[in-house]
């Protein structure tokens, strides 16, 4: 028996944060998580305590550390590979459960349709990368392009998150074509917090009532 993984996924500002803190206080007491597993929440990049360094080196704003679009796809490749072995299959194997803020599909949403990398060779790095494990059930919480700025207006913008207006449109495009694909829940983020929680919630209890 392994545990189960949720990913939330979705553009900048998108309320993933905020939605992770809802759902990670409510799944111990919904009666899914049985006696004695866990309930852990991480993200990338940074779930680790190496991803940690990473995020830092990936997300510098200074312009001198900039990497090259294959540098930033093997640096998140990194993060994730080691996320992966140290985090979430040894939680997943303890029958625990995980939510992550973001899992592989942010790469092929980000380099591969934000930076134009090889659709097929994200996909080959990610096959070694996530060693067999992907995610039980995936949130997408979408909001526009415009509403991720407008949200993000009064903080520091990260090196992803100052590639302005253009390169988070075909993020999002990206995102909404992998959600159909994958037949992700697609959530309209533009909602009030406590009316995408609800809907959140509902979701899990369809999806692992019975599958416990
Ligand atoms: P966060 O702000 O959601 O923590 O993510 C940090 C940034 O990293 C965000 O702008 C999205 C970006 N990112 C990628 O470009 N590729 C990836 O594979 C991941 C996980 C994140």
């Amino acid at each position: 028996m392994k545990g189960k993984f949720i990913v939330i996924e979705g553009i900048d500002g998108c309320g993933k944060t905020t939605q992770i803190d809802e759902l990670s206080k409510w799944l111990p007491h919904s009666g899914l998580i049985k006696r004695g597993s866990k309930l852990i929440t991480t993200r990338e990049p940074g779930g680790s305590l190496l991803g940690q360094k990473i995020r830092g080196l990936i997300l510098d704003n200074n312009e001198k550390n900039k990497p090259s679009s294959l540098a930033e796809l093997l640096l998140y490749s990194a993060d994730r590979a080691e996320h992966v072995s140290k985090i979430i299959t040894p939680a997943l194997n303890n029958n625990d459960w995980v939510i992550s803020d973001r899992f592989s599909d942010s790469t092929l949403a980000y380099q591969g349709y934000g930076r134009n990398i090889n659709l097929e060779i994200i996909k080959t790095i990610e096959s070694i990368v996530c060693q067999g494990e992907s995610p039980d059930l995936t949130f997408f919480l979408e909001i526009s392009p415009e509403e991720s700025v407008f949200r993000r207006k009064n903080e520091i913008p990260d090196r992803i998150e100052s590639e302005g207006i253009r390169f988070l449109e075909k993020v999002n495009e990206g995102f909404k074509q992998i959600a159909k694909e994958k037949n992700w829940k697609v959530i309209s983020a533009s909602q009030n917090v406590q009316t995408i929680s609800t809907e959140i919630k509902e979701t899990v209890l369809k999806n692992f009532s019975n599958k416990k």
